[in-house]
Formats: structure tokens, C-alpha cells, sequence
């Protein structure tokens, strides 16, 4: 299954922008988005210098993402930690956006947004884009995730998912590794109007020792699928962020 999805990576990064061509775009957004009170696409993107201070031509994007589990053994958070060691080679700075602590949503809470819920969708709106890094619960997504997507989508007319890249990504101790929860959770995202990764598809079956405690993948071939995944997600995120021409 990485093999195939690998393939599929191939097949999408087969047409790079030209050198320099995303910087440039984004550039031009960010100025946009500075002139838009309304923030609708925050683009919190930077420029990565090297050590004797030349610029790179990749925009390095920040991406906040989200752990469907709160178990203390959580293999979805070990996962989580292995995409974070590797998101720097992709170009990509990734930082928890933590769900455990929102309140349950309830309609009551949008005329009065609770603190919780307000901080997570602040956090989410000022994200280039935003990983969910999902178990599977009986063939759907964990109920601690569809409170976080239900929080964040709400009140209605502030959705902060409208125009926010994603992309989505699980682990299982079965052989399908989460499959059947993230088409429920594309589902879902779709309808929040927020621009999915469509391929590579993520589906990790976890084996003894595969990813350690620390995140330390211990297999190449594992370890070079999550790093071209995440590579996708850069390419997918420029060119969602890139001004239609
Ligand atoms: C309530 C519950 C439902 C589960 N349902 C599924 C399932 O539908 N498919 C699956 O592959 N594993 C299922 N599992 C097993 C999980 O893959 C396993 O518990 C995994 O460790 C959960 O991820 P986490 O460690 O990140 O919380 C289920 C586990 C629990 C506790």
C-alpha cells in the first residue's frame, strides 16, 4: 500500500512550479491578505534562509495539526511526533493545535463562544494549513475530532475551516490503517469547504516498533512515504494559497 501511494505521490509532484514562481504568488497574497480585514486566507508563510544567509525558493508554511486521540498511549501521537521531526525537510513547520480541552459544542455556545473553542478556531484560521491525524473508532472518526471539526465550524458564517488546505493522515493496529475513518472524515472537511490532499491517501498500519515513543520511524521505506506526504501537502497548500490567474 506505501508503494502504490508513493507512486501516486510521483504522478503529483511531477509538475513543480518553477523556481521561485510559489514565492512570488504567495508574496503577492500575503499583501492581500494584509489589505483583508477579513483574514480569509492567513498566509503565515516565510522565507528559509540558509546557514550563509541565501535564500531558499521554498516558502516554508506554517501548519498546525490536530490528534483524534487522547489516549495516554496514543499511536496517532507517535505518528504526530514522527511528522513533526520530518516536516522541516518538507519545508513545513508543524505545532500541535490541541483539541482535548474544548468543551463539547452545543448551539448555546454561539452567541457566547467559549474561550476554548475561540483560542482553537483562532488557531486554526491562522494556519497556512492544518494535518488531522486520525484513529479509527468503529469505522468513523473519534468523537474528540468531530467536536473539534463541529467547534470549529461554528457559528454559522465562521467556519474556520472555508479555504484552509488539509490533509489527513492516520495509524491503526489493524490492516486497513484508519481507511474507512478518513473518508468520513474527508467528508466532512469537504463540506467545510476546506481544500483537501487528495493523494497520496495515508493509510499506516502500525506494527510493533514501527514508529518509537519519540517519533523515530525505524523504517526507510515508511520514513521516505511520510516525508513525500508531506511534500504533497507543501506543493498542495502553494498551490491552494496561489491567486487564481
Ligand atoms: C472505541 C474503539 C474503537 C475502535 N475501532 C477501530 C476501528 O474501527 N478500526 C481499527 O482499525 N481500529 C479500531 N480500534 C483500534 C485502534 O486502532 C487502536 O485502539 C489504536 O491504538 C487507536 O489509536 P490511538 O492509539 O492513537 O488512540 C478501536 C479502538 C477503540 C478504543
Amino acid at each position: 500500500m506505501l508503494a502504490a501511494a508513493a507512486d501516486m505521490l510521483q504522478t503529483a509532484n511531477r509538475h513543480p512550479s518553477p523556481a521561485g514562481g510559489i514565492t512570488q504568488r504567495i508574496s503577492r497574497r500575503r499583501t492581500e491578505c494584509a489589505a483583508d480585514p477579513a483574514g480569509y486566507v492567513s498566509v503565515q508563510a516565510q522565507r528559509l534562509h540558509d546557514p550563509i544567509g541565501r535564500t531558499s525558493s521554498m516558502t516554508v508554511y506554517n501548519v498546525g495539526f490536530l490528534v483524534g486521540s487522547i489516549s495516554s498511549t496514543s499511536i496517532n501521537r507517535r505518528l504526530s511526533k514522527a511528522l513533526v521531526k520530518l516536516a522541516p525537510q518538507a519545508d513545513l513547520s508543524l505545532a500541535e493545535i490541541p483539541i482535548a480541552g474544548l468543551p463539547f459544542y452545543s448551539a448555546d455556545h454561539d452567541a457566547s463562544i467559549p474561550a476554548e473553542a475561540a483560542e482553537f478556531k483562532r488557531a486554526i484560521e491562522a494556519v497556512d494549513g492544518v494535518v488531522l491525524v486520525t484513529p479509527e473508532y468503529n469505522r468513523s472518526v473519534p468523537g474528540v475530532l468531530k467536536n473539534a471539526l463541529d467547534t470549529a465550524s461554528r457559528p454559522w458564517g465562521q467556519n474556520s475551516f472555508a479555504g484552509k488546505p488539509s490533509a489527513v493522515i492516520g495509524t491503526s493496529i489493524g490492516a486497513i490503517g484508519t481507511a474507512v475513518a478518513q473518508q468520513h472524515l474527508r467528508s466532512i472537511l469537504s463540506f467545510l469547504a476546506s481544500p483537501e490532499l487528495a493523494q497520496p491517501e495515508a493509510y499506516l498500519h502500525m506494527t510493533e516498533g514501527l514508529i518509537t515513543e519519540d517519533g523515530d520511524v525505524t523504517n526507510d521505506d515508511t520514513a521516505a512515504f511520510l516525508l513525500s506526504w508531506l511534500r504533497a501537502f507543501h506543493t498542495h497548500i502553494a498551490k491552494t494559497l496561489s491567486p487564481v490567474s
